[in-house]
């Protein structure tokens, strides 16, 4: 069988999870350099930014490195869930002063595109994944096109078989315990997600395909726990989020060190889809889940709240994104998380 190694063309199968919002090219250089896979997430970039990130990768590494973007298919605005939803935040803009008139409403992230693929090609990264299912096939193909290899979030057997049949790579299991969006795109009934390792070897037994394990895994001894239930590589996100690479703020990593990162939750409030976060003042408040309107809609009616606490040194409105096991974040760089993780394959 090939191995993720070879169908990655990295030394390890260890992927450092792509995060959008949270890391960007740097972190992505010092991984590959280490001979893991360092990921680009792509969901709030735009075209510019995309083109110098990928510039400054091509000029950091000659080593293969994945880029990431979400896949969900944009919603049509609904006004009165966006009713409902700014109902629910006018205790806030009240409480901060904020005009809800001037709130601009609209999108906060782009799905994957035809101009993006075509920006892309000008790139052609080795390897490509997606969250939330795949594009269209069309620009699927296009992606093919430069031989990219393509791997995908699974958060149940039934999406793992779907993508399977659609020909991706491999498959990328994303256990409940992960910190950031699910990425569940086959139904958004979130009983029927599960933890790491009730969906791991699930998947290995269902799929011919190789299985990327990823969620709560924090360190090597995690990593082998993980490749002995037969995943054939891991894909870690949380324990990157202290190091200088990331683009962590400081109040999200003061809540990664703390207590308070032992308490996470799904929350849909941030964007609108199910994420995990550490669980803060507006989640407790309003739900975890909560009226908010669907992905990414949310994420406009929240800003001005997220901006105005901030600048008050608070969390209490912001993404604080972070699987259940924080225990792996260290202020180390991100060459040595990898270095760590890497012993895991014994
Ligand atoms: C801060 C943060 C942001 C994330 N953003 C993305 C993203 O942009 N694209 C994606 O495919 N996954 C994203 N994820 C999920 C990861 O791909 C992965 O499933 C998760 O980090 C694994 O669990 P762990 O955080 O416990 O290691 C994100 C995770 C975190 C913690």
């Amino acid at each position: 069988m090939t191995t993720l190694q070879q169908i990655l063309g990295t030394e390890l199968p260890l992927i450092q999870a792509p995060m959008a919002g949270a890391q960007a090219s740097a972190m992505a250089i010092a991984v590959c350099n280490e001979g893991a896979l360092g990921s680009l997430p792509c969901a709030m970039l735009g075209p510019d930014a995309m083109r110098s990130e990928l510039a400054a990768i091509r000029a950091g590494t000659d080593k293969p490195f994945n880029v990431n973007f979400f896949a969900h298919t944009p919603p049509t605005p609904d006004e009165a869930r966006e009713a409902a939803w700014r109902a629910a935040l006018a205790p806030y803009y009240a409480e901060f002063g904020i005009d809800p008139a001037g709130i601009p409403t609209g999108p906060g992230r782009n799905p994957f595109s035809a101009e993006v693929a075509d920006l892309l090609a000008e790139f052609k990264p080795p390897v490509v994944s997606f969250h939330f299912g795949l594009p269209p096939e069309s620009l699927l193909a296009k992606v093919r096109g430069w031989g990219a290899k393509v791997l995908v979030s699974a958060t149940t057997v039934d999406e793992a078989l779907w993508l399977e049949a659609k020909g991706v790579d491999a498959v990328i299991a994303q256990g409940l315990e992960a910190g950031g969006h699910r990425g569940h795109f086959l139904s958004h009934d979130l009983t029927k997600q599960l933890g790491t390792f009730a969906l791991l070897p699930q998947l290995v037994r269902a799929l011919k395909v190789p299985v990327i394990a990823a969620g709560g895994i924090a360190d090597a001894d995690g990593v082998a726990a993980a490749m002995a239930l037969g995943a054939a590589g891991v894909q870690v996100g949380t324990a990157y989020l202290l190091t200088p690479e990331a683009m962590t703020s400081a109040l999200h990593r003061a809540a990664l060190k703390s207590e308070a990162a032992r308490h996470t939750a799904l929350t849909n409030l941030f964007t609108g889809r199910p994420a995990r976060g550490i669980v803060n003042r507006v989640m407790r408040e309003l739900g975890p889940i909560g009226p908010a309107p669907e992905f990414p809609l949310a994420t406009s009616g929240i800003a001005p709240l997220r901006a105005k606490a901030e600048a008050q040194g608070s969390g209490d409105f912001s993404p604080l994104w972070s699987g259940q096991n924080a225990t792996g974040c260290r202020e180390v760089s991100s060459a040595e998380v990898t270095r760590a993780l890497a012993k895991g394959f014994r």
